[in-house]
């Protein structure tokens, strides 16, 4: 079995075609994506305003890659890191991060069903997935 094939097999959650789960659907997006948007996105109220007004410290991001949240984390002094496949996707948050003059994040290019646990050794406050675990089916194990 090569390795597309067993990105596909029944081992992993991914759901079939449509479900926006290659790389290949967002790649596309991410390197047409205009960085403004990132920080306007990253600027309307949410529940996170809440969560991490008077805090700091560290958050890990499933499917970062262009992320408004890690923006928002990252402006409100978070140390911010995370795991995509799309690395237009990564380049394009490290992006924001430079031009608005905050904290470098630590991001890891990987897929997420294939990673090895050792990948993402480090300890965080903060786990999230925002718009990551919904694309996929996930089946308990009995
Ligand atoms: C809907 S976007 C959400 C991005 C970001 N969390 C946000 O809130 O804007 C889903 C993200 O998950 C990433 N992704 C999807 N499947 C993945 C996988 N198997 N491994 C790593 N990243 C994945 C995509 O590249 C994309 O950046």
């Amino acid at each position: 079995m090569d390795a597309a094939q067993k990105s596909r097999s029944h081992e992993s959650p991914r759901e079939s075609g449509g479900a926006l789960t290659d790389v290949a659907d967002w790649d596309p997006y991410y390197e047409g994506l205009d960085v403004s948007r990132l920080d306007t996105l990253s600027r309307q109220p949410s529940v996170f305003d809440t969560l991490l007004s008077g805090r700091t410290g560290s958050v890990f991001e499933l499917g970062c890659g262009g992320s408004p949240l890690l923006a928002r984390c990252a402006r409100a002094g978070w140390s911010v890191s995370g795991v995509d496949f799309s690395k237009p996707s990564l380049v394009c948050l490290e992006r924001y991060l430079t031009q608005h003059q905050l904290a470098a994040g630590n991001f890891l290019c990987g897929d997420i069903f294939q990673i090895e646990p050792g990948e993402l050794s480090e300890s965080v406050d903060f786990l999230v997935s925002a718009g990551f675990l919904e694309h996929f089916k996930i089946q308990r194990r009995s």
